[in-house]
This record gives structure tokens, C-alpha cells and sequence, in this order.
């Protein structure tokens, strides 16, 4: 599930080569469960056939606005009015011109010039194209009209060149559609700090200790902040590269937990709340070896390990006034260890996990997650994916942030003093 879950998106498909990629966008965004309402200009119909959409979103193509057989005369003010993002990829230099003019001549100008709704933009043309003055006035002008723009990419064009001008990659336009839609979500105006993945703690130029975390609950959190309206600051670990970063997400690598904790005090400075999603490695070695340690054949090696510094604790001796959840991820008695985390470290909400339970805990694309709160509430969540999950974790968030607002935020009874 996403926010483009139940949307009504108008999607305006232009004549270009990319053209043919809006059957992928348009697909993607049904199978998100958006209602997906079609316009294409006559030259998009030279590209990609309306049935073609028609059958992969189920809902109208609109071409021709003076159709006599259209539902209703007035088809672009009705998907104009009821939009709640309209999504022109491909958009060519044309069609930015006649938008940038308010001219009104195919189904897309006239829905765009009709519409209320944000508007989405993703270019797609020629590099010399897109680098014509013209266009680039064009776009300044939409711009500061307040259309959001996506792409144009850089790469290998059609034409053979390679520039920027390349229609943007579809999951990276339904991330800044996500993103658009989302302005006005329940976060709108909050700066949410969210940490990911394992630590790594080198042990020798080649060599570290780091845990199973995957950063998928994190990277949920992140995407879901972003989708209620929130500006993300996600502070991930190596382990995690191989996830790609929400679309206006802001990353940041940190490789040992000490780096995480100096990066999350950083962060938390001009910061809301801290999701502390990762798991920061508990134990470092004392020093790491300059050189790669070698087999001395003596069957052995004694490592000496000292406690990584607590980043929840120092985000709560340095003052700062931001929400904090944490995870815990236990193998038993998980509530009453969580219970405990929840006192000692100063926060709010526990999301704890049994991460020996099927379907949850590290890598998996589910969780099995229960919210512990500083009033003693245990809500058991069921087993979700850990999209779902964040949403219900964000629900306290933004819960909490109210009571922060009004002065009210309650402190974990018993907890630990600072020092
Ligand atoms: C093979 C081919 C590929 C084209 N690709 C693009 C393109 O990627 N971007 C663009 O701006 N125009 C492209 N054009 C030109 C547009 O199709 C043309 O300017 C058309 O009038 C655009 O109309 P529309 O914006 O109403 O769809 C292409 C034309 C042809 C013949």
C-alpha cells in the first residue's frame, strides 16, 4: 500500500518515443490502487495505442475532446475537478510549451489548464531539445507557477546521444508523484530522522562486526514519513545499499555506530522525531588492526570488544526535543525487555519484535511488530508488511508530536536520569 492507494490520477501520455513507457507507469500506478484516468494527445496515439492503457488501467482514455460519444461533454473539467494529481510522462517539448502558453488544444493541456490538483511533469525529448532556450524558459515558467517537475535523466537518448532529455525511470516518477501527494498528509511541516541498517565495526582493513539488519523496517519508515508529508533525513548503513533511497528522501552512510550516533545528534538538532529503525552495533573492537590480521597458526584469535557508545541515551542527554521511537528486536521475553528499553533509554514508543517469529524481523519484507507506549499500552500489532507497520508506528508519531505541541509530551515513568 501507498498514499496512491484509492487516488484519482489523471495521467497525460504525449507523443514521444518514451511514450510507450507510460503502459509501465500506468500499470504500476493501477496495481498501487490508483484510479487511473487517461488523456493522450493525438501524436501519443501515434506511439502507444489508448487500448493498450485502457486495458491496463480498466478506466476511460480520453483523445479526442470533441468525441461525441465521451461520457460527458465537458470529460477534461470532470477529470480536472476530481483529480487529485495529474501526471503528464511523458511530457514533450510541445506540450511544455503549449502548458507553459495555458493553450488548451488536446485532452492534456485542457486538463492540466482545468485542474486545481498538483501537477506532475516528467520531460522527455532530445538533449538539444530539452537545452533549447526556449524549452528551458518554458519550464522556469511552469515552475514558478508551482508545477513540479521529475527528470529529465541523463543518458543514452534514442537518437543515439547521450544527454539529459531520458523520460525518468518509473519507479523514481511515482516516488515524486508519492511525494507530491503527500504535501499535505499529517507530517507536512515535520523533519523526521529515521536510522537503517546494521553497523559494521572494522576489525581490520577487511574485516568487521555487523548484525542480520537489512534496513527494510527503516526504509519503510522513511517512505511512509514521506508519503504523509514529512521532509526524511535517513541515516543508513552500508548494509543497506542495495536499497534504493525513497524519492525525496535525504541519505546519509554512516559505517559505525559511533558515526550513526554523531550523525543522529546532527540531525536531530533541526529535527522532530528520531525512528531509530537500524541496529547499531552493540560492541566495537577496542582498536582496529592498521593491517589485515593473519593466521598465526596458533588455532586462535582473541578479540578485545568494548561497548559502542548508546545514540537513544545521547540524543536524550543532549536535550533535544525530538519524538523518539525505538525498535527492539529480541529472540524472548520480548514485551518486558522492550518495557525495559522503553525506561532506560528515554523514548516514547517501542516497536518491539521477536525476530526469531516467522515472517518478521530482519530481511523480510513483513513484521511482526508490538508498540509498547510510555503510558504502559501494548498494542500488538498482526503481521504486516513493513510499509503497513511504519504507518502505524508514524500514526503515534504524529499522535505524540501533537501532545509535544502542546506541551504535554509524556515522559517514560521511572526513567533513567541523565548521566
Ligand atoms: C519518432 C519520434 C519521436 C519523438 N520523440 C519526441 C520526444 O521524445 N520528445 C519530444 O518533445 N518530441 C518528440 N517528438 C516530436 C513530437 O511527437 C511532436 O513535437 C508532437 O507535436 C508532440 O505533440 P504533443 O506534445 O501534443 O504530444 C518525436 C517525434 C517522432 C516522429
Amino acid at each position: 500500500m501507498s498514499n496512491l492507494a484509492g487516488k484519482h490520477i489523471v495521467l497525460g501520455i504525449t507523443g514521444s518515443i518514451a511514450s510507450y513507457k507510460a503502459a509501465d507507469i500506468a500499470s504500476r500506478l493501477t496495481q498501487a490502487g490508483a484510479l487511473v484516468d487517461t488523456c493522450m494527445t493525438p501524436a501519443a496515439t501515434r506511439f502507444i495505442t489508448p487500448l493498450a492503457i485502457r486495458a491496463l488501467t480498466g478506466r476511460p482514455v480520453y483523445v479526442d475532446m470533441f468525441d461525441p460519444e465521451a461520457e460527458t461533454a465537458e470529460a477534461h473539467v470532470a477529470l480536472a475537478r476530481r483529480a487529485d494529481a495529474v501526471l503528464v510522462a511523458p511530457a514533450t517539448a510541445t506540450t511544455l510549451a503549449h502548458l507553459a502558453q495555458g493553450s488548451a488544444e488536446d485532452m492534456v493541456a485542457l486538463t492540466v489548464l482545468a485542474t486545481r490538483a498538483p501537477v506532475l511533469l516528467a520531460p522527455a525529448m532530445d538533449n538539444q531539445m530539452w537545452e533549447n532556450p526556449a524549452t528551458q524558459a518554458n519550464v522556469a515558467r511552469l515552475r514558478e507557477r508551482g508545477m513540479a517537475f521529475v527528470g529529465p535523466a541523463v543518458g543514452r537518448l534514442a537518437s543515439g546521444h547521450v544527454g539529459a532529455g531520458r523520460l525518468e525511470a518509473p519507479e523514481t516518477i511515482l516516488g515524486a508523484l508519492r511525494l507530491l501527494l503527500g504535501r499535505n498528509g499529517d507530517l507536512a511541516g515535520r523533519h523526521i530522522v529515521v536510522t537503517a541498517g546494521g553497523t559494521q565495526e572494522p576489525i581490520d582493513p577487511v574485516r568487521f562486526i555487523s548484525n542480520h539488519s537489512s534496513g527494510k523496517m527503516g526504509f519503510a519508515v522513511a517512505e511512509a514519513a514521506r508519503d504523509r508529508g514529512a521532509r526524511v533525513t535517513l541515516i543508513a548503513t552500508p548494509a543497506t545499499a542495495a536499497l534504493e533511497t525513497p524519492y525525496g528522501v535525504e541519505r546519509r552512510t554512516v559505517v559505525r555506530t559511533v558515526d550513526m550516533r554523531d550523525a543522529v545528534l546532527a540531525a536531530c538538532r533541526q529535527a522532530d522525531a528520531l525512528v531509530m529503525a537500524a541496529a547499531p552495533a552493540d560492541f566495537s573492537p577496542t582498536a582496529a588492526a592498521e593491517h589485515k590480521i593473519k593466521k598465526d597458526g596458533s588455532g586462535r584469535l582473541v578479540l578485545e570488544l568494548e561497548e559502542t557508545p548508546d545514540i537513544l541515551r545521547a540524543v536524550q542527554q543532549a536535550g533535544l526535543d525530538v519524538v523518539r521511537v525505538a525498535f527492539a528486536a529480541e529472540t524472548q521475553r520480548v514485551v518486558e525487555y522492550a518495557r525495559e528499553k522503553l525506561l532506560r533509554k528515554g523514548v516514547q514508543l517501542v516497536a518491539a519484535n521477536d525476530v526469531t517469529a516467522p515472517g518478521a524481523g530482519f530481511g523480510t519484507d513483513t513484521n511482526l511488530v508490538t508498540l509498547i507506549d510510555a503510558a504502559g499500552t501494548v498494542e500488538a500489532l498482526p503481521l504486516l508488511p513493513k510499509y503497513d507497520v511504519a504507518m502505524r508506528i508514524l500514526d503515534r508519531v504524529v499522535a505524540l508530536l501533537r501532545e509535544r505541541d502542546a506541551g504535554s509530551l509524556p515522559a517514560p515513568a521511572g526513567a533513567v536520569p541523565e548521566g
